[in-house]
């Protein structure tokens, strides 16, 4: 009765094994113990502990001996019933050394079927291996292509926005021009309800310049487009212009803007141009998110010899997981289709990259329902 054919191997020499052999004709290693002492080895790498605290025996390491030696015409299924019944009796007892006691299987076939059936199993394991090595391979190939579409997709986008904004702003420089005109009264003279329309139309092409304008700077800024042309840039400058732009319409919500310049940071090394646009969004951002009754706060200060910036409100708060999305292009957090505060969600991420040119970083602290403090700090223009 021979073991069925596989192409086996020594574990300790890699000789090839015929299929009715328990002695290794390479080396002459006792396979059943040669295999027992390699599976061992391998096991003990990771499992020292589970060892340990049992004691292995050859039989112990191979899966449904029973079934196997049914399968393989060893024994018969009345004798393993038989087994198992002395088996019950003494649970301590080893299956096979059961059958040999029985007189049903010859201890050195019982050994030869052990070996054979762990070499088998050795043989399975490293296919599997294999095909999960070559598995990984695919996936990784798969994800360095999705990476590349990914990065074409991401340049695509950049791209249309970039055209698209550049399309958009021609006619609107005519819809600026000509309606900067006729609310001059140059092209005929308007009654009071006309002006006032004038006004609210000029109020609206100026949103939808800046905006455009944005999606601009964003689109090349993608592109790792963003040029900083550093200056001493004086600070009250600033200050003033948040005051300018943001003073009546805090005041008009109920919140209460407060800036502060301390001594030593009058002066900072920065894109002036950039540098005001990220301070505008951080105040429009406090503002926006901050309900009436509440504060925002503006303060350039000095810190080890560097110029901080610190825009606090007292308003709506991030969660701490939430931190990071907030700098994501086009984010928003109250992104449902009832968002209550406007945007696109750009001002944030825009800021972001500008601050990062500067060789800078944000700082963002936040508590919701408390309030939030954006940080940057950058350096003081070099001393003559
Ligand atoms: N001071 C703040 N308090 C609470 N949430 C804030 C604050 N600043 C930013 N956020 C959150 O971060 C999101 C992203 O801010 P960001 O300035 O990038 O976009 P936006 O203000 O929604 O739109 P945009 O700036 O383009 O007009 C906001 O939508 C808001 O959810
Ligand atoms: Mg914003």
């Amino acid at each position: 009765m021979g073991v069925r054919e596989t192409r086996l191997i020594c574990p300790l020499c890699g000789h090839p094994l015929p299929d009715d052999t328990v002695v290794c004709p390479g080396c002459g290693a006792n396979l059943a113990l040669a295999v027992a002492v390699s599976q061992q080895r391998s096991l003990r790498r990771g499992m020292t502990a589970l060892l340990s605290t049992s004691p292995t025996h050859v039989e112990q390491l191979v899966p449904r001996l029973g079934d196997y030696l049914i399968a393989n015409g060893y024994v018969t299924q009345a004798d393993l019933q038989a087994a198992l019944e002395r088996k019950g009796e003494h649970p301590e007892a080893l299956l096979g050394q059961i059958l040999v006691e029985m007189g049903v299987i010859r201890r050195d076939t019982l050994d030869q079927v052990i070996a054979h059936q762990i070499l088998e199993l050795q043989v399975a394991l490293l296919e599997s291996n294999r095909t999960l090595e070559a598995r990984v391979q695919d996936r990784t190939a798969e994800l360095e292509t999705a990476l590349v579409k990914l990065a074409d997709i991401n340049k695509l986008k950049s791209n249309i926005i970039a055209n698209i904004s550049h399309e958009l702003r021609t006619p609107l420089t005519h819809v600026k021009g000509y309606s900067a005109l006729l609310a001059d009264g140059d092209l005929g003279k308007l009654n009071g309800e006309q002006h006032e329309a004038m006004g609210a139309i000029l109020k609206a092409v100026g949103r939808l310049e800046s905006l455009i304008n944005d999606l601009i700077t964003y689109a090349s800024a993608s592109r790792g487009e963003i040029a900083i042309n550093p200056d001493p840039v004086p600070t009250r400058g600033l200050i003033d212009q948040v005051h300018e732009r943001f003073d009546a319409l805090a005041r008009a919500k109920g919140v209460e803007l407060i800036t502060a310049l301390e001594p030593g940071a009058e002066v900072v090394q920065a894109d002036s141009e950039k540098l005001i646009w990220v301070l505008l969004q951080l105040v429009d951002n406090a503002v926006k998110f901050t309900p009436g009754g509440g504060r925002v706060g503006v303060r350039v200060e000095l810190i080890d010899q560097r110029v901080r910036f610190r825009v606090a409100d007292t308003g709506i708060g991030i969660a701490a997981d939430q931190i990071p999305l907030i700098f994501e292009e086009f984010r928003q957090l109250d992104g449902s289709s009832t968002r209550r505060y406007g945007g696109t969600g750009l001002g944030l991420a825009l800021a972001h990259r500008i601050i990062e040119a500067h060789g800078a970083h944000f700082h963002v602290e936040s508590e919701i329902g408390r309030g939030s403090v954006f940080e940057f700090t950058l350096r003081r223009p070099a001393e003559r």
